[in-house]
């Protein structure tokens, strides 16, 4: 079959905003056309915030929020395509992964918010999303979900390979030349730097993780955070705010310690999740390919590159691949899976009974 133009659409658990993609996918290749990354204003930023705890009427909030959101992701749809130079009617679908708010596969259901049938009517795009339900349907943690498009996109026959997706939390893909598919969420990415950054410095990120890098890492409260059951436990497993939140950093001795010594405790805390879980899980890989937002935080990729030696520590633009596109266009291609009616989930990463065919679609 000859390729086809989708588009992906992610906004993940940073709450920075959306990403998207057009993306040319073909049985064997993604080749990103373009891609758009609209920020959420600050008042947007903090009412999907609030909505990852409990409060008031968040039923009403959580529907009112998803239509803003999803004119949002319309916005995105039309600036990448016009970016593309692509026509609505040229998409076969859209791959729309929507906001989580809450993620509790142990209880059986993760929310992410968005109303893809306004996104259809918006766009006059086919839209496939709910991606995650299935897999939760049949046991697994519906997370994470883009390993097998990591594979796709970055297997190679000659090297074994470990991808990091630096997101609001981290999640890992293994890569072997054979053998099977492996992953799951080591740990906080981004969204503890975040937060503190937000707190401290007023700003929404520490740009290039400069203030950390400027502190001293207080060696003791690191063995706190690195004491987190999470962190220890076996996958199959995934996270999100649920866990990692303002109350887990009170809960460990954030509010007590030096604003700037904390901040580089919670690098060092992300880059050890990874360091640590690729040497206890995937020994011997050649190569760690870092996507995400998270690869931009010089810092952090420093860290990173001083832990996992002697794995060879890259972007994914390296790769062929720009690391803040690889989730969206990740979407894309799940998408085509959903259309296409191939499973798109591995047990071996979500512990499902079975790998499933992934995602509800709303026809244009
Ligand atoms: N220049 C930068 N310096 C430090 N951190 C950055 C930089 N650019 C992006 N980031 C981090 O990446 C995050 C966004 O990453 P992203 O891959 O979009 O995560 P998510 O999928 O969770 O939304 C930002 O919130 C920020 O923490
Ligand atoms: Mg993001």
């Amino acid at each position: 079959m000859p390729s086809q133009l989708y588009v992906g659409l992610m906004s993940g658990t940073s709450l920075d905003g959306v990403d998207a993609a057009v993306a040319e996918l073909s049985a064997k290749t993604a080749r990103p056309l373009a891609g758009v990354h609209l920020p959420f204003e600050p008042r947007l930023r903090a009412e999907l915030l609030a909505l990852n705890t409990p409060g008031n009427d968040e039923i009403h909030r959580a529907a009112l929020l998803g239509n803003e959101l999803t004119r949002r992701y319309a916005a995105a749809v039309d600036a990448v395509l016009a970016r593309a130079g692509v026509s609505a009617q040229a998409v076969v679908a859209i791959g729309c992964h929507g906001q989580t708010v809450r993620h509790r596969p142990a209880l059986g259901y993760t929310v992410q918010i968005g109303n893809p049938a306004l996104l259809a009517e918006l766009s006059g795009i086919r839209v496939v999303a709910d991606f995650r339900h299935r897999d939760i349907a049949a046991a697994g943690q519906g997370a994470p979900l883009v390993p097998a498009f990591h594979a796709f996109a970055f297997a190679r026959s000659d090297e074994d390979r470990i991808v990091v997706n630096l997101g609001g939390i981290a999640n890992l893909t293994w890569l072997p030349r054979s053998g099977t598919v492996a992953g799951f969420d080591c740990g906080p990415g981004n969204c503890l730097l975040d937060l503190w950054a937000e707190r401290h410095l007023g700003a929404p990120m520490d740009a290039n993780g400069d203030w950390a890098a400027g502190g001293t890492v207080d060696e003791k409260l690191l063995e706190r955070f690195l004491a987190e059951p999470y962190v220890s436990a076996r996958p199959p497993k995934s996270t999100g705010r649920d866990l990692f939140n303002a109350a887990w950093l009170s809960a460990h001795g954030a509010d007590a310690a030096d604003p700037r010594t904390l901040q580089a405790t919670l690098l060092e805390f992300s880059a050890r999740c990874v360091s640590d879980a690729c040497r206890r899980y995937y020994p011997g890989a050649g190569r760690l390919i870092v996507c995400g937002g998270g690869s931009r935080n010089a810092a952090l990729m420093r860290r990173l590159t001083a832990l996992c030696g002697p794995v060879k520590v890259v972007s994914s633009e390296s790769c062929g691949l720009a690391s803040e596109l690889v989730e969206a266009v990740a979407f894309a291609w799940l998408a085509k899976m959903a259309l296409e009616g191939v499973p798109a989930s591995v047990p071996a990463v979500t512990g499902a009974r079975g790998p499933r065919v992934l995602g509800a679609i709303y026809p244009k």
